[in-house]
Order: structure tokens, then C-alpha cells, then sequence
């Protein structure tokens, strides 16, 4: 059994990080962490675990940690992250973390986008966990940086394409997300009465998942690839939809697509090929990622969708977690 620690799970993360693991068969949750002012009863937290799982929720000590998990799940905010990582490793557990930390290979692309970085040695060590793609890379790793949400989508939507050097290097993403991207405390923007019946494009030529996805994309194409990202955020809770544009460098037909994209999937157990455009409401609760690729005018559209919360965070580095622990990688999440 593999003993699993939660840092954030007062966050939105952390509860869906808990949700999954209370059905998984062969890792049990050993510990709940939280900022002091945060602690306590994690059903009072959050109603649904009620009768479900009354684990107190205890400020972090590292030592009580070291004792009781193998392996922690930290789901705290970008800066806060890499505070807290290098004393876990330190400490023996391995980690998956959440925040951009650990993500971007290059620390001055980094900083720009962020701020300074206080681990690059720990950086330099950790694996990308998107499985599909790094699978035998995760299978070793002491610290694993779970991908973005935005990032994931975009990926799996392309990489195919990428892979196979289809596609010229400039590709366009336009992807609307649910209001849970922006995790638990709301912001003037993100606030319910701006959110209900609206929608909007935020960060514009500036998001930050844009460095993350131009880095993975050259990793899989072997070369640079130049990404427009354009984030929205939409009036519903989960999911996000990407879609995504690509100039084919030679004449490609739907058929083609279509078998590649099946050819690439095949056994992965989280990405599913569709006939017809995907939808937030089918992958939602799930840790599956739904493609179509299509011709449109000559130009290669390729469509995503995911849970933000799932496939986007908690339940990709649960896949992640097995993998390195060399469980069946759909253990907790199918
Ligand atoms: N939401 C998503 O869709 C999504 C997807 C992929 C990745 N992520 C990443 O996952 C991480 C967590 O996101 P989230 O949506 O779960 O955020 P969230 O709901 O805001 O939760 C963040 C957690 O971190 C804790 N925290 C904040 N500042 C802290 C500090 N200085 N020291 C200790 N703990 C602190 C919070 O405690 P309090 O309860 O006291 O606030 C909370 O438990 C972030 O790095 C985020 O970028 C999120």
C-alpha cells in the first residue's frame, strides 16, 4: 500500500486529490496538510467527504511527514511549492507537484514569467509527468512537475502531429476554461457576479502556461515550435476545451488524421479519439482527455477536452503516482 500525504488540501486540488485516492485499492491517504488558520476536520472543509473521511487536516511537520508517507502531493500555489519541495526530497518521499515550479526546464524563461528560483538544482532533476508522452522517464522519478491545465490540453490535442513532424511551427490555441482553474479564493475578474452569463479572454500574449507549452511542444517535435495561446474563462465549473490551430506541411485528409491519431492512442487508457467535436460535459469527474482532429480549409484543427481539476491536476498525478510506484496506472481514476 502506498501511503500518501496531502500539502494544500484545503485547496481545490488537494480535494480532488483526496476524492480519488479515497477509492483507490492500493494507496491510502496517511496525511492532510493545510496552513494553520486552514486545519482541522477535513469534512468540515469540505461537506462531501462527510462520513466519507474525517482525517484532520494538521499543520505541516516534516519529521511526522517522513514517518507516515511515501510519497506527497503538493498542491500548493507556484513560489510557495519550491519552498517546500527540496525538505521533502531532503526528508526521503518522493513528490509530485502541482505549481509551475518544477515545470520549465529554463530558469531565466522562468523568472521572467514567475519570479526568481530558489531550487534550480532540484529543477534540473525533476521529469515532466504527462504520461502519454514521459511515461518511461516517470517510472524512476524522485520529483515529478505535473503538467498545466491549459498545457495538457494543448498537448494531447497535437502531439501526434508534433511527433510525426506534420504541422509547421507556429500553431494557434484558442481554449476556454471553467472558473475552478483559478482554484478556490476568487478574484474581482473571477468573482461570480463577472463570471455568471459571461465570458472573457484574459491574458493576452502574457499567460503563463505559454512558455510551458512552447517547452513540451519542441520536446516532442525536435525542434522549436512558436505557440499563440489565448485563454477564456467561461460561466461553468470544470473543464477546459482547446481548440487548436495547425498549418499541415503537406496535403493531409481526415482519414490520415484519423488513423494517426488512433495509431498514437492506442492503450493509452485516458485519451479517447472521437467521431464528432468533444465537450467539457463528457469529460467532466473523469481523468480522460477527448480528441478530434479535423481539416478545415486546408488548415489542421485539432479539439480537446479535459477536467481542469482531473486530468489537468488531481487525477494526472494520481496516473503519475502509480506509475512511479509501479501500480496499474488506472488504479483510483477509472
Ligand atoms: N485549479 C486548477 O485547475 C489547477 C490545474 C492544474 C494545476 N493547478 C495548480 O495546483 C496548485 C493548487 O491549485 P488549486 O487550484 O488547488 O489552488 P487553491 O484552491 O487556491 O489551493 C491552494 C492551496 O495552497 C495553500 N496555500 C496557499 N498559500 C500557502 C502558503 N503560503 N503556505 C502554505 N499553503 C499555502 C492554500 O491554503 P489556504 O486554504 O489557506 O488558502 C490551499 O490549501 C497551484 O500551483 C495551481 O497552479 C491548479
Amino acid at each position: 500500500m502506498v501511503r500518501v500525504a496531502i500539502i494544500g488540501a484545503s485547496g481545490y486540488t488537494g480535494a480532488e486529490s483526496i476524492e480519488i485516492l479515497l477509492r483507490h485499492s492500493q494507496a491510502k491517504l496517511t496525511y492532510l496538510s493545510a496552513l494553520p488558520e486552514e486545519c482541522g476536520v477535513v469534512s468540515d472543509m469540505f461537506g462531501r467527504f462527510k462520513g466519507r473521511c474525517e482525517m484532520i487536516v494538521e499543520p505541516l511537520d516534516l519529521e511526522k511527514l517522513a514517518d507516515v508517507a511515501d510519497v506527497a502531493l503538493c498542491c500548493l500555489p507556484h513560489k510557495v511549492s519550491m519552498s517546500f519541495v527540496p525538505k521533502m526530497l531532503d526528508a526521503g518521499l518522493k513528490v509530485i507537484d502541482f505549481s509551475a515550479d518544477y515545470r520549465i526546464k529554463d530558469v531565466a524563461v522562468y523568472e521572467k514569467f514567475y519570479q526568481k528560483h530558489t531550487d534550480t538544482g532540484n529543477l534540473a532533476k525533476a521529469v515532466y509527468g504527462l504520461p502519454e508522452l514521459f511515461r518511461d522517464k516517470i517510472k524512476g522519478a524522485k520529483l515529478v512537475a505535473n503538467p498545466g491545465c491549459f498545457p495538457t490540453g494543448l498537448i494531447l490535442a497535437i502531439a501526434p502531429l508534433l511527433k510525426e513532424g506534420l504541422i509547421e511551427n507556429d500553431v494557434i490555441d484558442n481554449a476556454v476554461t471553467g472558473i475552478s482553474g483559478a482554484g478556490k479564493n476568487p478574484s474581482v475578474k473571477f468573482h461570480f457576479p463577472n463570471m455568471n452569463e459571461n465570458i472573457f479572454a484574459y491574458g493576452i500574449g502574457t499567460h503563463r502556461h505559454m512558455p510551458e507549452m512552447e517547452q513540451i511542444a519542441a520536446d516532442v517535435a525536435g525542434k522549436p515550435v512558436m505557440i499563440l495561446f489565448q485563454p477564456h474563462a467561461g460561466p461553468f465549473d470544470l473543464g477546459i476545451l482547446s481548440t487548436v490551430y495547425c498549418k499541415p506541411k503537406g496535403k493531409v485528409t481526415n482519414e490520415q488524421l484519423v488513423k494517426l491519431y488512433k495509431d498514437f492512442y492506442a492503450g493509452e487508457p485516458f485519451v479517447q479519439v472521437c467521431a464528432g467535436s468533444p465537450n467539457v460535459k463528457d469529460v467532466a469527474g473523469t481523468n480522460y482527455c477527448h480528441v478530434f482532429p479535423t481539416v478545415v480549409k486546408g488548415t489542421v484543427v485539432c479539439f480537446s477536452a479535459i477536467d481542469n481539476l482531473i486530468k489537468g491536476a488531481s487525477g494526472q498525478a494520481i496516473q503519475n503516482m502509480n506509475i512511479i510506484f509501479g501500480l496499474d496506472e488506472t488504479l483510483g481514476l477509472s
